[in-house]
């Protein structure tokens, strides 16, 4: 769910597309590399900050893509039936001690290469050419100027605007190499020998217009590739791979009503039918309808086998009293626990757990950033279950990002309240009460968080912010209604825009639908007296307020 639209603030360029003279070191030898599905393009991982968008472009013309450390064996790389392969950028200069080299089998296996940025000039440098620090370094928006004919550019005009973002310049090229487009700080902005291409600027990017037509010319023309990985083809395979891994056995999968477990549930229900039994526990701190919306598409629509377990009183019970966020998310991960292995055991022997798990979660759980990155809170979620464990794994979505997931849930038919929900925590609306979680309270913000979806809604803006929620606070204020003093809690609305959820901007709702949701609010919640607009951005805030 990109949320790029009008309510996003102007800032050009987005703010995950800046830093790119950012010197982390990347070490990508522990990026994961998944079984093959079918013929692919291979990204080999330079350490750029684009390399995971390189392969969702690829994606995006429904060629299949996996990210490889750029370490791989040939053996590794064969197994995913390479049809072409991508060298990503990377932060390092071809000179730098340690920069990551050329493996021998990009040229040798005789595969259509592209060659973006450090990927260049890495291949310039090793096959003979020269690379150099730029005299002038070009990092943003850029001309570059076509000039031999080349199938790489078909469809194009000579003059394409291009992002670069590059402080050495490819400055002699190797044996055999041709010109095929300049600009006015990098002579060699690309080139070609054969079916390799080398460009100096990132085509994956949005500032380069014709990124996509470049990448299908690469992809189609010049690869020979198919655009067959489309979401029927992916239900098919991952179908076939699920029965292949289960065999006769049965499988148990935690639903949490959001759209990674949805999606997981109805592919494995696709596969193995009845042999899948679902849990679906109600903590008590849902939304407004969503227990009943859950049973309803899960059990009745889509006849899985659903167990709905009732604990809200459970876990309000184990909520008494606490007002600290990380408590309330270690007693709710640990109740949900509780009550899950509960409810397992009482099923009989399943030696399989459905996970949700989604491409950029095995990737970034293995990269050195995440590992030592500074925990700023638990995430809870069915994913944090007891895994010392007696349960074997089943991952179908492991190799889709968020986007393909949503199309694989309509693709399985199902519908798109459930496959465009917005991202929900799993400590749910607990991290939305600051200060203790009650019954009462839970209910004031459950009417709250109603009226700000629904407005939201109807002023069709729902695929448009990444989410949209209320926050009640504990901090009361005084009001008048009719002639008569009130006093009563702010109620705080946050509305976001967002790609990934790891940068986040307010969204700039229009104000009148603000001024439906604070006046709905006052006049329908009896415990609210004054509404406020969040207008943090993430950083240096976070999306939920606890
Ligand atoms: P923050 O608040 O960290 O949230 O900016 C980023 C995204 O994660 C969601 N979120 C959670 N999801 N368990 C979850 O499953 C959690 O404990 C949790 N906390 C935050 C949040 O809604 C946003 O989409």
């Amino acid at each position: 769910m990109k949320t790029d639209s009008a309510l996003q603030p102007r800032i050009e360029p987005p703010a995950d597309e800046l830093n790119l003279t950012s010197q982390v070191a990347q070490v990508s030898e522990t990026v994961p590399v998944a079984a093959p599905v079918q013929e692919s393009v291979v990204v080999l991982d330079f350490g750029s900050q684009y390399t995971q968008l390189i392969t969702r472009r690829v994606r995006e013309l429904n060629v299949y893509s996996q990210l490889v450390p750029n370490d791989a064996s040939w053996e590794t790389v064969r197994a995913l039936q390479p049809r072409a392969i991508i060298l990503s950028g990377g932060p390092s200069s071809v000179y730098d001690t340690g920069a990551p080299g050329l493996p021998p089998w990009v040229v040798e296996s005789g595969l259509p290469v592209l060659a973006i940025c450090y990927g260049l000039q890495l291949l310039a440098h090793q096959l003979g050419g020269r690379v150099d620090p730029s005299k002038v370094r070009e990092y943003g928006p850029a001309t570059v100027r076509v000039v031999a004919d080349a199938e790489l550019f078909d469809g194009l005009p000579r003059q394409l605007p291009v992002w670069m973002s590059h402080g050495d310049s490819v400055t002699a090229l190797p044996e055999g190499f041709e010109l095929l487009a300049s600009s006015p700080a990098a002579e060699y902005s690309a080139v070609r020998r054969g079916t390799t291409y080398g460009l100096q600027f990132h085509p994956e990017v949005a500032h380069t217009p014709s990124g996509g037509q470049i990448l299908a010319n690469f992809l189609f023309k010049i690869a020979k590739l198919e655009p067959s990985w489309t979401p029927a083809h992916f239900v098919e395979e991952a179908t076939e791979r699920i029965r292949a891994q289960v065999g006769e056995h049965r499988v148990l999968c935690a639903l949490s009503g959001g759209v990674d477990s949805a999606v997981a549930a109805t592919l494995i229900h696709a596969a193995i039918g009845d042999r899948l039994t679902c849990i679906f526990v109600n903590n008590g701190l849902l939304r407004e309808g969503e227990a009943e919306q859950v049973v309803d598409v899960f059990r009745e629509q889509q006849h899985l086998d659903l167990r709905y377990v009732d604990a809200s009183d459970r876990f309000l019970a184990a909520l008494r009293d606490v007002t600290d966020p990380e408590e309330k998310r270690r007693r709710i991960g640990e109740t949900f626990i509780r009550v899950f292995e509960q409810e397992a055991l009482s099923l009989g022997e399943i030696p399989f757990l459905a996970q949700g798990t989604l491409y950029p979660d095995m990737i970034e759980s293995t990269t050195p950033e995440t590992r030592s990155a500074a925990r700023i809170k638990t995430h809870h979620n069915v994913g944090g279950l007891p895994l010392d464990i007696r349960f074997k794994l089943v991952e179908p979505l492991k190799l889709l990002f968020k986007d393909e997931v949503r199309k694989v849930g309509t693709q399985l038919g199902l519908p798109d309240e459930i496959v465009h929900r917005q991202p929900f925590p799993g400590p749910g609306l607990a991290v939305r009460i600051l200060g203790e979680v009650t019954s009462e309270r839970l209910q004031a913000l459950r009417a709250c968080d109603a009226i700000v979806r629904g407005e939201i809604t109807v002023a069709g803006l729902d695929r448009q912010v990444w989410q949209s929620f209320a926050v009640l606070t504990p901090m009361r204020t005084v009001g008048v209604m009719g002639d008569g003093r009130t006093y009563g809690n702010v109620v705080a609305i946050r509305a976001v825009t967002s790609e990934d959820a790891m940068t986040a901007a307010w969204a700039r709702l229009p104000y009148d639908v603000l001024d439906r949701i604070s006046t709905r609010i006052v006049n329908e919640v009896p415990e609210a007296t004054r509404v406020v607009y969040d207008v943090t951005s993430k950083p240096p805030g976070t999306i939920e307020w606890e």
